[in-house]
């Protein structure tokens, strides 16, 4: 057996709107980037109240990041400056690499539940100026492994045979939904210098050798270790895990841009200004 990674920390998050108006939950943020490296920000949507969420995300940049909003129910149209439109849908991922600029859309549209994820991941230094790129990752051409203990739909990296919809190409990312059947033991080998992380969606589960169950809306981070091991509650779980090694380098966050210099920030804005943000 492996060295168990324990719980370091439980996070609750804070609720806040955002774009036009956009009632979520925001789990990790910029207070959060030493522990959570490489991850930047994690929004959470829940609603069954379309209010909540119909104002949606207009037109906004983003520079030096990718962003991954993973939605397991609802819909979600968008368009980018590279020319894709589209919508994400029930279970549909979108994996968007900013890199050197890009200015999108989100609009969610009305539906009887929104729920969902999105996560920033950093970029490394060497790569803020990749070229972005969009990656549509549809339900169909995300793999599911179904096993006794529960269900586990493999986003991104692998898990056991299962290769994910993609790996990441610029930090390794392991991104898994795992749903449990209640009081199910699950454990995952995990790689020893990755961040490890997840967001309870639904019911509650006990990880490590602690015997307290991380409720829903929360998200725990694990210390050092390269065995998770999850224990599901009486009612069963669902947990979207992430995973990725940190980049360790310097944070300049200006709103939706993550830059490693205030100076590259400064240039960023300026050129959004001048029209020229876009490569
Ligand atoms: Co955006």
């Amino acid at each position: 057996m492996g060295k168990s990674r324990e719980i370091r920390k439980v996070v609750f998050g804070t609720d806040q709107r955002d774009g036009a108006g956009v009632r979520l939950v925001r789990v990790l943020g910029p207070e959060t980037t030493a522990e959570f490296d490489p991850f930047l920000l994690l929004d959470a949507f829940d609603s069954l109240n379309p209010d909540d969420y119909v104002r949606g995300f207009p037109w906004h940049p983003h520079r030096g990041i990718e962003t991954v909003t993973y939605l397991i129910q609802g819909e979600i149209e968008h368009g980018d400056s590279l020319g894709n439109s589209g919508a994400i849908r029930d279970g549909g991922c979108q994996w968007m690499t900013a890199g050197s600029g890009i200015i999108h859309q989100e609009m969610p549209q009305a539906s009887p539940r929104m729920l969902g994820l999105q996560l920033w991941v950093n970029l490394p230094a060497k790569d803020k100026f990749a070229k972005p790129q969009y990656r549509d990752l549809t339900t169909a051409a995300i793999p599911r492994a179904a096993e006794e203990s529960g269900t586990v739909t493999v986003i991104a990296g692998r898990y056991h045979q299962t290769e994910g919809a993609t790996q990441g190409d610029y930090v390794k990312t392991l991104l898994l939904d795992v749903a449990l059947r209640p009081g199910a033991a699950w454990s995952l080998p995990t790689d020893p210098e990755a961040t490890l992380f997840v967001y309870v969606v639904e019911g509650s589960a006990a990880f490590g050798d602690s015997a307290t169950r991380v409720k829903a809306k929360r998200a725990a981070l694990f210390g050092e270790g390269d065995e998770l091991r999850a224990n599901a509650g009486t009612e069963g779980v669902r947990f979207v895990l992430f995973a990725g090694r940190p980049l360790r380098e310097p944070i300049a966050w200006g709103g939706p841009i993550v830059m490693n210099t205030q100076e590259e920030l400064d240039q960023a804005f300026d050129e959004l200004k001048a029209g020229t943000f876009l490569r």
